[in-house]
């Protein structure tokens, strides 16, 4: 570069701030269990994208030691921000502090930790007892004084979604003695062990014929155990109820084919909602709330399932 260009390039960059870095986040994922991980992982790149941030990612293959050491790189690096979705509740602390003391903020993506909030910026999220609430209370008011026998499907062992989904799930049927969970095991969020379990709870309910509902806590279970049921011949949907969390795609396509009953959203877009946190807290120090929430609307077949399906099918799931 000629000397002239290079002045004047550099007083521009000076008085500008042409010069500063784009800001570094490093983003430790959980892996991709799920269509709805997959889709949060999708958005997450492109609002990082959108927003010029050099996003370093790391799938932490649903492993904590993984995750562990992914934020343990991320402080060595000295990025400017860490974002977090914790594969399960505990054993937090010392790494969360360790990224305090290097005075890098930590935001929390679509699960929560048992930390002290002080130990993290924020947590984006919805209220997940309240997803498990919205689909017991869905159960209740379809099944009304009929006796339902329901089978459960839980999320990853540890998780705050599995432990909260439960809860929620358990709030939403109480006084209802006509409902009774009669087996529940874990899923571990994926299709395969979903259809897995579900086979079993088949196997040991009479077939099927002596179950009611499923409630998975999340889509891609329900989607494997849609297949199970099709597969003992029986109709998903109808023989059995099926009510689950996430909104992806495969739950809209069940729906609109008959096999699908409801299902409680979980926006995939954690991150907008967390670069703008953290653009407010670089720009002026502002500090966001200790909870961003994300809605959790419910869906049934009354909201055009197939529409919805198209609207969703290339975002990423
Ligand atoms: O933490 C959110 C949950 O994790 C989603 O409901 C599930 O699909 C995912 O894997």
């Amino acid at each position: 570069m000629k000397l002239k260009a290079f002045l004047t390039t550099t007083v521009a960059a000076a008085v500008f701030g042409l010069a500063a870095q784009a800001q570094t986040v490093g983003f430790s994922q959980i892996g991709s269990e799920s269509g709805w991980r997959a889709a949060e992982t999708t958005l997450t790149k492109q609002q990082a994208e959108e927003r010029g941030i050099d996003l370093k990612f790391s799938d932490a293959q649903q492993k904590q030691e993984n995750q562990i050491a992914a934020i343990r790189s991320f402080i060595a690096q000295g990025v400017d921000a860490i974002l977090l979705a914790p594969v399960v509740a505990t054993g937090w602390d010392s790494v969360l502090e360790e990224a305090k003391e290097a005075e890098i903020p930590v935001i929390l993506l679509d699960r929560q930790v048992d930390s002290s909030d002080d130990l993290y910026l924020t947590a984006v999220g919805s209220d997940l007892v309240h997803e498990g609430k919205v689909a017991g209370e869905w159960l209740a008011n379809e099944v009304g004084d009929e006796p339902c026998r329901v089978v459960e499907l839980q999320g990853t062992t540890g998780s705050s979604p599995a432990i909260d989904r439960k809860a929620g799930f358990e709030e939403g049927i109480k006084g209802h003695a006509n409902i009774e969970i009669v087996r529940s095991q874990t899923g571990d969020f994926t299709r395969s062990m979903g259809k897995e379990v579900m086979e079993s709870f088949l196997q040991a309910e009479n077939g099927g014929q002596d179950i009611c509902a499923l409630y998975a806590h999340n889509d891609d279970m329900a989607v494997g155990a849609i297949q199970a049921i099709k597969e003992a011949g029986l109709k998903p949907g109808s023989d059995i109820l099926i009510v689950s969390i996430d909104a992806v795609p495969d739950i809209f396509k069940a729906m609109a084919d008959g096999e699908a009953n409801a299902t409680v959203e979980l926006t995939p877009n954690m991150a907008g909602p967390a670069f703008d946190a953290l653009k407010a807290f670089w720009d002026n120090g502002t500090a966001p709330e200790k909870f961003i929430q994300t809605e959790s609307k419910l869906y049934t077949p009354a909201d055009d399932p197939a529409g919805e399906y198209e609207k969703r099918k290339d975002l990423g799931y």
